[in-house]
Protein backbone atom coordinates (compact mmCIF):
# COMPACT_ATOMS: atom_id res chain seq x y z
CA UNK A 1 0.00 0.00 0.00
CA UNK A 2 1.36 3.82 -1.41
CA UNK A 3 2.58 5.42 2.29
CA UNK A 4 -0.13 8.59 1.82
CA UNK A 5 2.34 12.14 1.43
CA UNK A 6 2.11 14.61 4.20
CA UNK A 7 3.39 17.58 4.74
CA UNK A 8 2.97 17.50 7.99
CA UNK A 9 6.02 16.43 10.33
CA UNK A 10 5.39 13.69 12.18
CA UNK A 11 5.73 14.61 16.23
CA UNK A 12 9.53 13.58 17.13
CA UNK A 13 9.94 10.43 18.94
CA UNK A 14 13.25 11.52 21.45
CA UNK A 15 13.18 7.99 22.11
CA UNK A 16 13.48 6.56 18.99
CA UNK A 17 16.37 9.54 17.94
CA UNK A 18 18.66 7.94 20.46
CA UNK A 19 20.79 5.26 19.58
CA UNK A 20 19.68 1.57 20.58
CA UNK A 21 23.42 2.10 22.15
CA UNK A 22 22.97 5.32 24.07
CA UNK A 23 19.45 4.42 24.98
CA UNK A 24 20.95 0.43 26.84
CA UNK A 25 23.91 2.42 28.82
CA UNK A 26 23.54 2.48 32.22
CA UNK A 27 22.65 5.84 33.89
CA UNK A 28 24.52 5.12 37.25
CA UNK A 29 27.49 5.93 35.96
CA UNK A 30 27.88 6.02 32.26
CA UNK A 31 31.92 6.00 31.75
CA UNK A 32 31.83 2.78 34.37
CA UNK A 33 29.23 0.36 32.48
CA UNK A 34 29.07 -2.60 35.11
CA UNK A 35 30.82 -5.71 33.61
CA UNK A 36 31.99 -7.29 36.35
CA UNK A 37 28.64 -8.93 37.55
CA UNK A 38 25.44 -10.44 35.63
CA UNK A 39 23.30 -7.97 34.38
CA UNK A 40 19.97 -7.76 36.20
CA UNK A 41 17.99 -7.79 33.40
CA UNK A 42 18.57 -8.58 29.28
CA UNK A 43 19.12 -5.89 26.78
CA UNK A 44 18.83 -5.42 22.78
CA UNK A 45 21.27 -7.82 20.96
CA UNK A 46 22.71 -5.09 18.88
CA UNK A 47 23.74 -2.95 21.44
CA UNK A 48 25.05 -5.74 23.54
CA UNK A 49 27.24 -6.79 19.91
CA UNK A 50 27.87 -3.13 19.44
CA UNK A 51 29.26 -3.00 23.29
CA UNK A 52 31.47 -6.10 22.80
CA UNK A 53 32.74 -4.63 19.68
CA UNK A 54 33.79 -1.70 21.64
CA UNK A 55 35.92 -3.48 23.53
CA UNK A 56 37.69 -5.93 21.19
CA UNK A 57 38.96 -3.52 19.19
CA UNK A 58 41.46 -2.86 22.42
CA UNK A 59 42.81 -5.87 21.59
CA UNK A 60 45.88 -6.11 19.27
CA UNK A 61 45.92 -6.28 15.10
CA UNK A 62 46.38 -10.63 15.10
CA UNK A 63 48.66 -9.72 11.78
CA UNK A 64 50.68 -8.02 13.42
CA UNK A 65 51.35 -9.83 16.41
CA UNK A 66 55.01 -12.18 15.25
CA UNK A 67 55.02 -13.81 18.33
CA UNK A 68 52.45 -16.23 17.93
CA UNK A 69 52.52 -19.96 15.57
CA UNK A 70 48.90 -19.60 15.64
CA UNK A 71 46.82 -19.04 12.00
CA UNK A 72 45.50 -15.48 12.12
CA UNK A 73 44.63 -15.86 8.57
CA UNK A 74 42.15 -17.79 6.66
CA UNK A 75 40.58 -18.22 3.32
CA UNK A 76 36.70 -16.31 3.54
CA UNK A 77 35.67 -20.16 2.17
CA UNK A 78 37.20 -21.41 5.52
CA UNK A 79 35.58 -19.14 7.82
CA UNK A 80 32.22 -19.93 6.45
CA UNK A 81 32.61 -23.64 6.78
CA UNK A 82 33.64 -22.70 10.42
CA UNK A 83 30.86 -20.76 11.03
CA UNK A 84 28.17 -23.15 9.47
CA UNK A 85 29.26 -25.54 11.47
CA UNK A 86 29.84 -24.14 14.46
CA UNK A 87 27.20 -25.51 16.76
CA UNK A 88 28.39 -29.31 15.85
CA UNK A 89 30.08 -31.19 18.78
CA UNK A 90 32.45 -33.56 18.22
CA UNK A 91 31.61 -35.17 21.01
CA UNK A 92 28.24 -36.35 19.33
CA UNK A 93 29.43 -38.70 16.68
CA UNK A 94 26.31 -40.76 16.54
CA UNK A 95 24.76 -37.53 15.36
CA UNK A 96 28.21 -35.61 13.63
CA UNK A 97 29.22 -39.44 11.51
CA UNK A 98 30.50 -36.77 8.30
CA UNK A 99 32.31 -34.80 11.20
CA UNK A 100 33.83 -37.94 12.87
CA UNK A 101 34.79 -39.31 9.15
CA UNK A 102 36.94 -36.66 8.34
CA UNK A 103 38.20 -36.61 11.38
CA UNK A 104 39.60 -39.95 10.95
CA UNK A 105 40.61 -38.83 7.04
CA UNK A 106 42.78 -36.51 8.52
CA UNK A 107 44.54 -38.80 11.17
CA UNK A 108 45.47 -40.78 8.09
CA UNK A 109 46.45 -37.91 5.85
CA UNK A 110 48.88 -37.44 8.80
CA UNK A 111 50.29 -40.96 9.11
CA UNK A 112 51.29 -41.20 5.51
CA UNK A 113 52.68 -37.68 5.72
CA UNK A 114 54.85 -38.59 8.72
CA UNK A 115 55.75 -42.05 6.72
CA UNK A 116 54.10 -44.41 9.24
CA UNK A 117 55.13 -47.65 8.14
CA UNK A 118 51.52 -49.08 8.54
CA UNK A 119 48.91 -46.06 8.37
CA UNK A 120 46.54 -48.41 8.68
CA UNK A 121 47.72 -48.71 12.21
CA UNK A 122 48.04 -45.68 13.28
CA UNK A 123 45.88 -44.72 16.57
CA UNK A 124 45.01 -40.88 16.20
CA UNK A 125 42.90 -38.10 17.48
CA UNK A 126 42.00 -34.38 17.22
CA UNK A 127 42.93 -32.27 20.43
CA UNK A 128 42.55 -28.82 21.53
CA UNK A 129 46.24 -28.25 20.81
CA UNK A 130 49.65 -29.69 20.85
CA UNK A 131 49.31 -28.97 24.77
CA UNK A 132 46.16 -31.41 25.18
CA UNK A 133 48.36 -33.52 22.72
CA UNK A 134 51.15 -33.11 24.71
CA UNK A 135 49.24 -34.26 27.68
CA UNK A 136 48.10 -37.60 26.12
CA UNK A 137 51.61 -38.33 24.52
CA UNK A 138 52.90 -38.36 28.21
CA UNK A 139 50.03 -40.11 29.29
CA UNK A 140 50.69 -42.94 26.81
CA UNK A 141 54.66 -43.25 27.64
CA UNK A 142 53.75 -43.41 31.60
CA UNK A 143 50.99 -45.83 31.27
CA UNK A 144 53.63 -48.07 28.85
CA UNK A 145 56.30 -47.91 31.40
CA UNK A 146 53.54 -48.62 34.37
CA UNK A 147 52.74 -51.93 32.34
CA UNK A 148 56.26 -52.97 31.22
CA UNK A 149 57.56 -52.03 34.97
CA UNK A 150 54.22 -54.51 36.63
CA UNK A 151 54.97 -57.10 34.16
CA UNK A 152 58.22 -57.21 35.57
CA UNK A 153 56.95 -57.07 39.11
CA UNK A 154 58.66 -53.99 39.63
CA UNK A 155 57.91 -50.80 41.28
CA UNK A 156 55.94 -47.57 39.45
CA UNK A 157 57.61 -45.07 41.40
CA UNK A 158 59.29 -42.08 40.16
CA UNK A 159 58.87 -42.25 36.88
CA UNK A 160 60.21 -39.57 34.73
CA UNK A 161 60.99 -37.40 31.74
CA UNK A 162 63.72 -36.20 29.70
CA UNK A 163 63.52 -32.97 27.87
CA UNK A 164 65.83 -29.96 26.95
CA UNK A 165 65.13 -26.75 29.68
CA UNK A 166 64.07 -25.39 25.64
CA UNK A 167 60.66 -27.31 26.15
CA UNK A 168 57.08 -25.50 25.78
CA UNK A 169 55.32 -25.17 29.26
CA UNK A 170 52.64 -27.63 28.36
CA UNK A 171 55.43 -30.36 28.84
CA UNK A 172 56.03 -28.38 32.20
CA UNK A 173 52.30 -28.91 32.90
CA UNK A 174 52.04 -32.45 32.26
CA UNK A 175 54.68 -33.42 34.05
CA UNK A 176 53.46 -31.07 37.16
CA UNK A 177 49.80 -32.48 36.50
CA UNK A 178 50.62 -36.25 35.61
CA UNK A 179 53.07 -36.36 38.63
CA UNK A 180 56.73 -37.55 36.48
CA UNK A 181 59.31 -35.92 37.53
CA UNK A 182 61.06 -33.75 34.37
CA UNK A 183 64.31 -33.64 33.91
CA UNK A 184 65.41 -30.79 32.16
CA UNK A 185 68.68 -31.42 29.71
CA UNK A 186 70.38 -27.68 30.36
CA UNK A 187 70.87 -25.32 27.49
CA UNK A 188 74.76 -24.32 26.94
CA UNK A 189 75.85 -21.02 25.93
CA UNK A 190 75.58 -21.01 21.79
CA UNK A 191 73.60 -24.49 22.46
CA UNK A 192 70.17 -23.94 23.09
CA UNK A 193 67.69 -26.89 22.61
CA UNK A 194 68.34 -30.83 23.17
CA UNK A 195 71.21 -32.27 21.58
CA UNK A 196 72.66 -35.99 21.88
CA UNK A 197 75.86 -35.35 23.45
CA UNK A 198 74.67 -34.69 27.26
CA UNK A 199 71.23 -36.75 27.00
CA UNK A 200 71.62 -40.22 28.31
CA UNK A 201 72.97 -38.37 31.09
CA UNK A 202 69.76 -37.95 32.46
CA UNK A 203 67.77 -41.42 31.48
CA UNK A 204 67.34 -44.48 33.85
CA UNK A 205 65.71 -47.19 34.32
CA UNK A 206 62.55 -44.89 35.01
CA UNK A 207 62.64 -43.05 31.81
CA UNK A 208 58.99 -43.08 30.31
CA UNK A 209 60.23 -41.28 27.58
CA UNK A 210 62.09 -38.56 25.98
CA UNK A 211 60.59 -35.28 24.19
CA UNK A 212 62.21 -33.87 21.23
CA UNK A 213 61.14 -31.03 19.80
CA UNK A 214 60.40 -29.80 16.27
CA UNK A 215 61.45 -27.04 16.32
CA UNK A 216 62.28 -25.39 19.56
CA UNK A 217 59.87 -22.42 20.71
CA UNK A 218 62.57 -20.32 21.83
CA UNK A 219 64.51 -20.10 18.56
CA UNK A 220 62.48 -21.87 15.86
CA UNK A 221 65.42 -24.33 16.03
CA UNK A 222 64.79 -27.97 14.92
CA UNK A 223 66.14 -30.77 17.65
CA UNK A 224 68.12 -33.51 16.00
CA UNK A 225 65.50 -36.00 16.22
CA UNK A 226 67.37 -39.11 14.36
CA UNK A 227 70.64 -38.08 16.17
CA UNK A 228 69.14 -38.05 19.78
CA UNK A 229 67.24 -41.68 18.90
CA UNK A 230 70.41 -42.63 17.88
CA UNK A 231 72.36 -41.78 21.40
CA UNK A 232 69.13 -43.85 23.06
CA UNK A 233 69.92 -46.70 20.90
CA UNK A 234 73.50 -46.83 22.08
CA UNK A 235 72.08 -46.57 25.51
CA UNK A 236 69.81 -49.58 24.99
CA UNK A 237 72.99 -51.30 24.06
CA UNK A 238 74.71 -50.60 27.09
CA UNK A 239 72.24 -51.03 29.43
CA UNK A 240 68.73 -52.85 28.01
CA UNK A 241 66.85 -50.19 28.95
CA UNK A 242 64.56 -49.30 25.47
CA UNK A 243 63.91 -45.53 26.17
CA UNK A 244 60.77 -43.99 23.76
CA UNK A 245 60.78 -40.68 22.07
CA UNK A 246 57.30 -38.50 21.16
CA UNK A 247 57.91 -35.87 18.87
CA UNK A 248 56.54 -32.35 19.85
CA UNK A 249 55.89 -31.38 16.34
CA UNK A 250 53.73 -28.42 17.36
CA UNK A 251 54.72 -26.23 14.62
CA UNK A 252 57.37 -28.30 12.50
CA UNK A 253 55.61 -31.38 12.00
CA UNK A 254 53.46 -29.41 9.77
CA UNK A 255 56.83 -27.48 7.92
CA UNK A 256 59.34 -30.32 7.84
CA UNK A 257 57.06 -32.82 5.74
CA UNK A 258 56.98 -30.17 2.78
CA UNK A 259 60.29 -28.36 2.88
CA UNK A 260 62.75 -30.45 4.90
CA UNK A 261 62.17 -33.78 2.87
CA UNK A 262 65.66 -35.51 3.64
CA UNK A 263 65.23 -34.94 7.44
CA UNK A 264 64.54 -37.52 9.48
CA UNK A 265 62.59 -37.06 12.35
CA UNK A 266 59.35 -38.90 12.51
CA UNK A 267 57.65 -42.28 11.82
CA UNK A 268 60.53 -43.48 9.79
CA UNK A 269 62.67 -43.49 12.55
CA UNK A 270 61.46 -46.61 14.66
CA UNK A 271 61.88 -45.26 18.61
CA UNK A 272 59.30 -42.42 17.53
CA UNK A 273 56.48 -43.84 18.72
CA UNK A 274 53.80 -40.86 18.72
CA UNK A 275 53.98 -37.16 17.42
CA UNK A 276 51.85 -34.21 18.11
CA UNK A 277 51.10 -31.33 16.01
CA UNK A 278 48.97 -28.06 16.06
CA UNK A 279 46.06 -28.20 13.36
CA UNK A 280 45.98 -24.31 14.09
CA UNK A 281 49.47 -23.40 13.97
CA UNK A 282 50.81 -24.14 9.95
CA UNK A 283 47.99 -26.23 9.54
CA UNK A 284 46.25 -22.96 8.27
CA UNK A 285 43.32 -23.31 11.09
CA UNK A 286 42.18 -20.59 13.58
CA UNK A 287 42.78 -21.45 17.61
CA UNK A 288 41.65 -24.53 18.94
CA UNK A 289 42.51 -27.69 16.74
CA UNK A 290 45.82 -29.66 17.61
CA UNK A 291 46.31 -33.80 16.64
CA UNK A 292 48.13 -36.50 18.17
CA UNK A 293 49.17 -40.11 16.82
CA UNK A 294 51.01 -42.95 17.86
CA UNK A 295 52.43 -45.39 15.25
CA UNK A 296 50.65 -48.27 16.28
CA UNK A 297 48.01 -49.94 19.33
CA UNK A 298 51.39 -51.07 20.94
CA UNK A 299 52.10 -47.50 21.77
CA UNK A 300 48.94 -46.34 22.23
CA UNK A 301 47.70 -49.07 25.28
CA UNK A 302 43.98 -50.26 24.99
CA UNK A 303 43.56 -49.42 28.98
CA UNK A 304 43.58 -45.66 27.95
CA UNK A 305 41.13 -45.66 25.11
CA UNK A 306 37.49 -45.18 26.53
CA UNK A 307 34.29 -46.35 24.49
CA UNK A 308 31.34 -44.16 25.04
CA UNK A 309 28.09 -44.81 23.56
CA UNK A 310 26.02 -42.69 25.86
CA UNK A 311 25.50 -39.91 22.95
CA UNK A 312 24.09 -42.85 20.71
CA UNK A 313 26.57 -45.19 18.72
CA UNK A 314 29.60 -46.86 19.93
CA UNK A 315 32.99 -44.81 19.66
CA UNK A 316 36.26 -44.62 21.12
CA UNK A 317 37.66 -41.70 23.19
CA UNK A 318 41.09 -40.92 24.36
CA UNK A 319 40.95 -37.12 25.29
CA UNK A 320 41.18 -34.67 27.96
CA UNK A 321 37.35 -33.27 26.66
CA UNK A 322 34.96 -34.56 25.85
CA UNK A 323 32.79 -31.57 24.24
CA UNK A 324 35.26 -29.82 21.28
CA UNK A 325 34.27 -27.80 18.44
CA UNK A 326 33.63 -29.88 15.57
CA UNK A 327 34.38 -26.83 13.27
CA UNK A 328 38.26 -26.83 13.74
CA UNK A 329 38.16 -30.48 12.27
CA UNK A 330 36.25 -29.07 9.57
CA UNK A 331 38.66 -26.62 9.00
CA UNK A 332 41.81 -28.89 8.50
CA UNK A 333 39.90 -31.19 6.89
CA UNK A 334 39.10 -27.89 4.40
CA UNK A 335 42.66 -26.96 4.15
CA UNK A 336 44.44 -30.33 3.43
CA UNK A 337 41.64 -30.89 0.80
CA UNK A 338 42.26 -27.57 -0.34
CA UNK A 339 46.09 -26.88 -0.55
CA UNK A 340 47.06 -30.81 -0.72
CA UNK A 341 50.98 -31.44 -0.24
CA UNK A 342 51.75 -28.89 -3.27
CA UNK A 343 49.70 -25.84 -1.76
CA UNK A 344 51.21 -26.86 2.15
CA UNK A 345 54.29 -26.93 0.33
CA UNK A 346 54.14 -23.38 -1.56
CA UNK A 347 52.85 -21.44 2.01
CA UNK A 348 55.44 -23.05 4.19
CA UNK A 349 57.76 -22.07 1.56
CA UNK A 350 56.53 -19.06 0.95
CA UNK A 351 56.83 -18.18 5.28
CA UNK A 352 60.13 -19.93 5.28
CA UNK A 353 61.07 -17.56 2.46
CA UNK A 354 59.99 -13.97 4.11
CA UNK A 355 61.44 -15.31 7.29
CA UNK A 356 65.52 -16.03 5.79
CA UNK A 357 64.93 -11.96 3.94
CA UNK A 358 63.84 -10.77 7.31
CA UNK A 359 66.73 -12.14 9.13
CA UNK A 360 69.25 -10.84 7.01
CA UNK A 361 67.84 -7.59 6.73
CA UNK A 362 67.64 -7.61 11.03
CA UNK A 363 71.48 -8.86 11.09
CA UNK A 364 72.38 -5.96 8.54
CA UNK A 365 70.76 -3.60 11.29
CA UNK A 366 73.26 -2.55 13.98
CA UNK A 367 73.69 -3.55 17.04
CA UNK A 368 71.59 -7.06 16.41
CA UNK A 369 72.97 -10.20 15.82
CA UNK A 370 70.79 -13.23 14.91
CA UNK A 371 70.28 -16.50 17.23
CA UNK A 372 68.87 -18.33 14.69
CA UNK A 373 68.29 -17.61 10.68
CA UNK A 374 64.38 -18.61 10.07
CA UNK A 375 65.30 -21.86 7.91
CA UNK A 376 63.94 -24.48 10.10
CA UNK A 377 60.67 -23.21 11.41
CA UNK A 378 60.00 -19.99 9.63
CA UNK A 379 60.85 -18.04 12.89
CA UNK A 380 64.12 -16.75 14.24
CA UNK A 381 65.29 -15.07 17.18
CA UNK A 382 68.00 -12.29 17.46
CA UNK A 383 69.53 -10.43 20.32
CA UNK A 384 71.23 -7.01 20.76
CA UNK A 385 74.67 -8.10 20.61
CA UNK A 386 76.72 -8.50 24.00
CA UNK A 387 78.56 -5.25 24.95
CA UNK A 388 76.21 -3.17 23.47
CA UNK A 389 75.34 -0.02 25.58
CA UNK A 390 72.15 1.76 26.00
CA UNK A 391 69.54 -0.65 24.33
CA UNK A 392 68.32 -3.75 25.73
CA UNK A 393 65.21 -5.82 23.85
CA UNK A 394 62.73 -4.99 26.29
CA UNK A 395 63.42 -1.44 25.05
CA UNK A 396 62.55 -2.22 21.44
CA UNK A 397 59.81 -4.38 22.46
CA UNK A 398 57.93 -1.95 23.93
CA UNK A 399 58.88 0.62 21.38
CA UNK A 400 57.62 -1.64 18.38
CA UNK A 401 54.37 -1.92 20.57
CA UNK A 402 53.61 1.55 19.90
CA UNK A 403 53.95 1.00 16.31
CA UNK A 404 51.35 -1.58 16.64
CA UNK A 405 53.96 -4.69 15.86
CA UNK A 406 54.15 -7.04 18.93
CA UNK A 407 57.57 -8.37 19.17
CA UNK A 408 58.12 -10.18 21.82
CA UNK A 409 61.21 -9.71 24.01
CA UNK A 410 62.36 -12.57 26.53
CA UNK A 411 65.12 -14.38 28.36
CA UNK A 412 66.28 -17.33 27.90
CA UNK A 413 66.42 -20.37 30.88
CA UNK A 414 69.02 -20.85 33.20
CA UNK A 415 72.39 -20.81 32.83
CA UNK A 416 72.04 -18.96 29.43
CA UNK A 417 69.99 -16.19 31.61
CA UNK A 418 72.21 -13.67 30.20
CA UNK A 419 70.98 -14.00 26.46
CA UNK A 420 67.47 -11.65 26.29
CA UNK A 421 66.19 -11.93 22.57
CA UNK A 422 63.04 -10.93 20.39
CA UNK A 423 61.72 -13.37 18.39
CA UNK A 424 60.09 -12.72 15.28
CA UNK A 425 57.36 -15.83 13.58
CA UNK A 426 56.04 -15.68 10.13
CA UNK A 427 53.05 -16.56 8.99
CA UNK A 428 50.94 -16.92 6.02
CA UNK A 429 49.29 -13.62 5.94
CA UNK A 430 52.47 -11.97 6.91
CA UNK A 431 52.73 -10.23 3.45
CA UNK A 432 56.48 -9.00 1.76
CA UNK A 433 54.70 -5.59 2.39
CA UNK A 434 53.92 -6.53 5.96
CA UNK A 435 57.73 -7.71 6.27
CA UNK A 436 58.94 -4.72 4.54
CA UNK A 437 57.19 -1.83 7.05
CA UNK A 438 58.19 -4.40 10.05
CA UNK A 439 62.13 -4.04 9.25
CA UNK A 440 61.17 0.09 8.46
CA UNK A 441 60.05 0.64 11.90
CA UNK A 442 62.66 -1.49 13.60
CA UNK A 443 65.55 0.45 12.13
CA UNK A 444 63.71 3.64 13.04
CA UNK A 445 62.92 2.44 16.38
CA UNK A 446 66.67 1.38 16.81
CA UNK A 447 68.14 4.25 15.43
CA UNK A 448 65.58 6.27 17.86
CA UNK A 449 66.28 4.23 21.04
CA UNK A 450 69.99 3.46 20.09
CA UNK A 451 72.03 5.77 17.70
CA UNK A 452 70.27 8.43 19.12
CA UNK A 453 70.84 7.86 22.67
CA UNK A 454 74.75 7.62 22.50
CA UNK A 455 75.30 10.27 20.09
CA UNK A 456 72.13 12.31 20.60
CA UNK A 457 73.99 15.59 18.71
CA UNK A 458 74.19 14.02 15.39
CA UNK A 459 70.35 13.33 15.23
C1 LIG B 1 57.00 -26.68 20.65
C2 LIG B 1 55.63 -26.38 21.19
N1 LIG B 1 54.94 -27.35 21.83
C3 LIG B 1 53.71 -27.14 22.32
C4 LIG B 1 53.11 -25.91 22.19
C5 LIG B 1 51.72 -25.70 22.74
O1 LIG B 1 50.87 -25.69 21.66
P1 LIG B 1 49.32 -25.28 21.73
O2 LIG B 1 49.33 -23.79 21.79
O3 LIG B 1 48.80 -25.80 20.42
O4 LIG B 1 48.70 -25.93 22.90
C6 LIG B 1 53.78 -24.87 21.52
C7 LIG B 1 53.15 -23.55 21.37
O5 LIG B 1 53.71 -22.62 20.84
C8 LIG B 1 55.07 -25.12 21.00
O6 LIG B 1 55.76 -24.16 20.35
Amino acid sequence: MPIPHTDVMPALDFDTLTTPHERDRPTADPLLPPVDELPASASQPEAVCRRVRDELMLDGNARLNLATFVTTWMEPQARELMAETAEKNLADRAEYPQITAMEERCVRMLARLWHAPRPAEVRGCSTTGSSEAAMLGGLALKRRWQDRRRAQGRDTERPNIVMGSNVQVGWKKFANYFEVEPRYVPMEPGRYHLTPDTLTAYCDDNTIGVVAVLGSTFDGSYEPVADICLALDGYQAATGTDIPVHVDGASGAMVAPFLDPGLMWDFQLERVASINTSGHKYGHVFPGLGWALWRDAEALPDDLVFEVDYLGGSSPSFTLNFSRPGAHVVAQYYSFLRYGFEGLRDLAARSRTTARALADRIAAIAPYELVTDGSELPAFAFRVAPGTEGLTVFDVSHAMRARGWHLPAYTFPAPCQDVSVLRVVVRTGFTAELAGMFVADLTEVTRRLHTDRLSPSLS
